[in-house]
């Protein structure tokens, strides 16, 4: 899960593509580096630490023109983020260099051959190995070494690749990890990932399985790994350049937040029009939708809290049995699914490694495969059947946010759609309930206007050296939601739980130094919370109460309150209740001075498995 940033045109500055790998840098930012060359001059940078380091150490070379590149952000996984496994990795022998994302599963092996054969290596990287098996191959062509070194790698790896006596060509491999090209008057770009090259290129190519692209004297060859050559499609672009910029917000997250109301306002334009529900652009007939004998759903992270969710809400109006998963267990499981069945994978990026393989596996089973994502032209988009665009836009801070949201959102309006065309939900329940999520929006809103309240709150809870986040029913996923967002960027322990199962176990762990947060808005399971939670106040856990406006019951106990309004269909409530939780998270990391967009040790998207 690196990110890879490639070259070769005419003369571009540096900062040029420095900027290029910058917008690269949510998938990795622990180290990284540059090879590039133009007409003799050479230059090779590393360092461990982010971009804006490489920038500075390079400060004196960003106005320089170099007609190929190679460049790479790094999330380690063999060996220590160190300026030495800092990509790109020179070979010892023959100087070639290369980038590359994934992991190569039998580096020991071939490392240990290249060792008998006199290379030595400088780091502990499997990529270094990887580029040493490449030079061993060398013999004046630099694509015939990388075809006869991918034979022998196992595992996934996106490659970038050249040689100093072959200046003019780059070479790029994509083997279970994601790799496109750019093309632009200028010249060919490389990338792990679409944003990268959007402010660059009009066209890209993106890369199959098994494929090596050769990027040489401004022309683009594409042969998968018999050497046979295939036809390059280039496809328009049709994301637009929104450059990343925080409008004034002091982090990504924050403005991230705040952008919710304007997603889902856009989700509702996009999906609906007088008071309908239309998915009609969707590639699954309504017959097909008519029939579904069972749903599996997969993902991974915070969208699989969304699909988590969508279990509730889904099982209840369409009667279909839901399967959810996370995505790296259910790759693995002996699951079978049917002809009938419908498996719904989401995920923000579309790049989520596990996510994608358990999409193959169910499409393999003959499963219709329908994504919930947030990229268009992600391989996550273009493995489906069919999916559902959420409209978040760019989401650059690495805990999700409005992606999280307007994935629920979109789960809801399409769960209120196979309703109706089943017949398990009345056209005036489904046009009352299609009111009330066009009011969240503002609903949202009123819990922004809590921010500096929350804030407050979060000051008096961040000194506590661990929380138990409680929920039921359809926020008992909330729950496992509001705890991964405040472990993952203020490095607390956090825990979600079902609030019912506190009295098997967790209750153990309450004592005036534990901070509880429940999620007790007044549904059908009210009043079991509120007994939980007293349970909680008797051995003198510290309570920051998540409950809507006059809950007195609550209140009386509470340490702490924040309100959310309360809805006519509370189960739409996981829209309320997700934006107190993330300022709650936000606040809490940012009193703690915590690195907020970055957090230490994860990245954006997670390509390996
Ligand atoms: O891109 P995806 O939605 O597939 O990513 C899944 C998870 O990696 C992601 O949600 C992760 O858990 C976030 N950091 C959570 O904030």
């Amino acid at each position: 899960m690196c990110g890879i940033f490639g070259y070769k045109g005419k003369k571009v500055k540096l900062s040029c593509l420095l900027d290029g790998l910058q917008r690269l840098e949510y998938r990795g930012y622990d180290s990284c580096g540059v090879a590039a060359y133009n007409a003799g001059n050479f230059l090779c940078k590393k360092n461990s630490g982010k971009i804006t380091q490489l920038k500075t150490n390079l400060k004196a070379n960003l106005g320089n023109q170099y007609s190929l590149a190679l460049l790479h952000t790094r999330w380690a996984t063999h060996g220590q983020p160190t300026k030495a496994n800092a990509h790109p990795h020179k070979s010892f022998k023959k100087n070639i260099y290369m980038v590359h994302n994934g992991i190569i599963e039998n580096y020991l092996d071939l490392k240990n051959k290249l060792k008998g054969k006199g290379y030595k290596f400088k780091s502990d990287t499997d990529s270094e190995v990887a580029v040493n098996l490449i030079a061993s191959h060398y013999r004046g062509s630099i694509e015939k070494a990388v075809f006869s070194a991918v034979k022998e790698l196992k595992g996934s790896f996106a490659l970038a690749v050249f040689s100093e006596s072959e200046p003019d060509k780059v070479v790029g491999v994509r083997n279970k990890s994601p790799l496109l090209v750019g093309v632009s008057p200028q010249g060919y770009f490389l990338a792990s990932d679409l944003p990268a090259i959007v402010p660059l290129a009009k066209e890209a190519v993106y890369l199959k399985e098994k494929q090596v692209v050769v990027l040489d004297s401004n022309k683009i060859n594409i042969y998968d790994f018999q050497q046979k050559k295939v036809k390059v499609n280039k496809e328009k672009i049709k994301i637009k350049n929104e450059e990343a910029k925080k409008k004034g917000f002091k982090h990504f997250m924050l403005k991230e937040i705040y952008q919710q109301p304007k997603v889902l306002q856009d989700a509702l334009n996009i999906y609906t029009k007088k008071n309908q529900i239309n998915f009609n652009q969707l590639k699954l007939s309504k017959s097909y939708l008519k029939g579904i004998k069972n749903i599996f759903i997969t993902a991974c992270g915070t969208a699989f809290h969304a699909a988590c969710v969508a279990k509730y809400f889904l099982e209840r109006h369409t009667k279909i049995k839901i399967e959810v998963d996370t995505s790296s267990e259910f790759r693995y499981r002996d699951f079978n699914v049917d002809k009938g069945d419908l498996f719904i994978a989401i995920s923000q990026s579309g790049e989520t490694a596990d996510t994608l393989a358990a999409l193959k596996k169910a499409k393999k089973q003959k499963a219709k495969v329908l994504s919930i994502c947030n990229v268009l032209g992600s391989s996550l988009v273009r493995e489906s059947d069919s999916f559902i665009y959420t409209p978040a836009g760019p989401e650059i801070g690495v805990a999700s946010t409005k992606a999280y949201t307007a994935q629920l959102f979109c789960l809801y309006l399409f769960s209120l759609y196979l309703a109706t065309i089943k017949g398990t939900v009345s056209g005036r329940e489904k046009n009352k309930m299609l009111e009330e999520l066009s009011r969240v929006p503002f609903h949202q809103r009123k819990i922004l206007k809590q921010t500096r309240k929350i804030s407050a709150i979060a000051k008096k809870f961040s000194k506590m050296g661990c929380f138990l986040f409680l929920g039921r029913g359809i926020n008992f996923p909330s729950a496992l939601e509001g705890a991964l967002k405040l472990k993952e960027i203020s490095y607390i322990p956090a825990e979600g739980y079902p609030a019912g199962e506190m009295k098997h176990g967790p209750i153990a762990l309450i004592d005036e130094y534990r901070a509880v947060v429940c999620i007790a808005p007044m549904d059908s399971l009210h009043e079991k919370m509120t007994s939980n939670l007293q349970e909680i106040k008797a051995r003198k856990g510290k309570i920051l109460a998540i409950i809507n406006p006059a809950d007195k019951a609550i209140l009386s106990f509470a340490d702490q309150a924040v309100y959310i309004p309360k809805l006519k269909f509370q189960e739409f409530s996981p829209l309320l209740v997700a934006v107190a939780l993330q300022l709650f998270a936000y606040s809490v990391a940012k009193n703690l001075g915590a690195e907020i967009d970055q957090p230490r040790n994860l990245a954006k998207s997670v390509t390996v498995e």
